[in-house]
């Protein structure tokens, strides 16, 4: 009973008296878990967000000096941006080579629109091998690693309700040929889903209904891992970051590890030129000095749509949520233990129990989650750097199971960078009308890491032309 009124005493000042409703019928682990999650909540700070975000929608403030950010340019603009990406390219090398980088991959999402039953990195996206997202990156990690004599160091983000799955599913392939200690796992927070009355919701009679707490969780999660005392121990100052879903990402790239550092960085961000004004990218903005990614749901339309005197869209630069962070910019925004970053709402269809202990599946968005996102770290830097990419080399996108930005783009994406890889370096690839591809092809990144390895490859393997219709796997 004591314990009872204690976590009623907990949870009454926040009117969430509710998810106390069937602790009489609970078992003793039941009453554990239920305490230990309620106990983890700070219900004054928690009743702030759900007046600011849930019982009202916030409305995003464009401030009225918004502007285009300024970026580097995929092909330097004259020879003195040329000298400075040859040094910088260098620079990157040589950070890797002396073991300065690692890679950082948040996979902690719950992958909805793919409906894949499983953490997101084991979807067999190999177009002719179907080995896995995780399996992509650890095969380039690898070959990054043998190229800059460094034995790279992976710290991947998972969730609460993933992190069990992606670790045995790194035991039982061996790790991917990744030494065991060369991967670092470690677990995002998470968030309470709230109705859209302000009152949590329980999955279960004994339960939050929890979810993970967007991939802006990731900066506070890597100190409390224990994975920045790591870095700082291996000497580590700098991480590479890239999403699960994104296999055509190259891990690790000197040319935007050498900027970022040149320029002074502490956060950076790969641009692409977007497709559209609507295309569903952040977009990369200033406002009195400072960066920032406007969503493109956010941007007014007006802003969106407007041009530059030739015809060029003037918010131009979308992002692909592909960065370079510093370590120490880290440590500097979650010293102390927090990390004060905004907070999204997004609407969903939350199952829940309800007050008579049913458990419903709602047909309709019901609540709220609340998710904060790593690109809100970019205005609290006092120094970021954007670094233009080409997206065929940079961004697929696995998002859904079929359409745009789908496990079909993405396969068609990967098979398309192979083979201009291997054109490059003197092979014939049989190409259709449109000029697809003719063939379905894979290129192992153990093996082709970038163009100088598809060159070597291609000679040492004496590949001269692919035929249309082939099937080939090239390890
Ligand atoms: P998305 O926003 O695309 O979400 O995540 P998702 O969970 O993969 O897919 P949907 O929206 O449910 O369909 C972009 C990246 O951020 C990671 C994801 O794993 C993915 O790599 N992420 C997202 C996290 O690590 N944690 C989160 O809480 C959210």
């Amino acid at each position: 009973m004591e314990r009872y009124r204690k976590l009623l005493e907990h949870v009454a000042p926040a009117h969430q008296e509710q998810l106390l409703r069937f602790w009489n019928e609970l078992s003793p682990a039941g009453r554990d878990q239920l305490a230990a999650q309620l106990e983890a909540i700070d219900f004054a700070a928690l009743n702030e967000l759900i007046g600011k975000y849930v019982l009202q929608r916030p409305e995003t403030e464009i401030p009225a000096d918004l502007g285009p950010a300024p970026y580097f340019p995929l092909k330097p603009r004259d020879g003195a941006q040329t000298a400075l990406y040859e040094r910088a390219a260098q620079r990157g090398a040589e950070l890797l080579r002396n073991g300065k980088v690692s890679c950082l991959t948040v996979a902690g999402g719950q992958g909805t629109r793919l409906g894949f039953d499983g953490p997101k990195g084991t979807y067999p996206i190999g177009p002719v091998t179907g080995k896995s997202l995780f399996q992509y990156f650890a095969e380039g990690i690898q070959r990054a690693g043998e190229k800059y004599g460094c034995r790279l160091t992976w710290y991947i983000m998972t969730s609460l309700l993933n992190r069990e799955a992606t670790e045995t599913f790194f035991r039982e392939h061996d790790f991917f040929g990744l030494a065991p200690e060369q991967v670092f796992f470690f677990t995002q927070g998470t968030m309470p889903a709230i109705g859209y009355d302000g009152k949590l919701l329980l999955a279960a009679k004994d339960s939050l209904s929890l979810s993970p707490d967007g991939h802006g969780g990731t900066l506070l999660a890597l100190r409390k891992s224990g994975a920045l005392d790591r870095m700082a121990a291996e000497g580590v100052d700098f991480l590479s970051y890239f999403q699960v879903d994104n296999p055509l990402i190259p891990m690790v790239n000197p040319l935007f590890i050498g900027l970022h550092d040149l320029e002074k960085s502490e956060m950076s961000a790969i641009m692409l030129a977007k497709t559209g004004p609507f295309e569903k990218l952040g977009n990369f903005c200033i406002s009195n000095g400072r960066l920032e990614i406007i969503e493109y749901s956010d941007l007014p339309a007006e802003l969106a749509e407007s041009r530059n005197p030739d015809g060029t869209l003037r918010f131009i630069a979308g992002s692909p949520a592909i960065h370079m962070i510093s370590r120490s910019f880290i440590e500097k925004l979650t010293a102390g233990g927090n990390l004060k970053l905004p907070w999204h709402r997004a609407d969903k269809k939350i199952p829940f129990v309800d007050a008579e202990g049913n458990p419903v599946k709602p047909t309709e968005p019901n609540g709220v989650k609340l998710e904060s996102f790593i690109f809100d770290a970019m205005p609290l830097a006092e120094r970021t750097m954007v670094l233009e990419g080409r997206r065929e080399d940079v961004f697929a996108p696995t998002k859904n199971p079929t359409g745009v930005d789908s496990v079909e783009s993405c396969r068609a994406m990967l098979i398309d960078r192979d083979a201009r890889r291997f054109e490059a370096a003197g092979v014939k690839v049989a190409r259709d009308a449109e000029g697809k591809v003719a063939a379905q092809i894979e290129v192992s990144p153990r093996a082709v890491y970038d163009d100088a390895d598809a060159a070597e490859y291609v000679a040492a393997h004496a590949i001269r032309e692919i035929p249309a219709g082939a099937k080939l796997y090239f390890e």
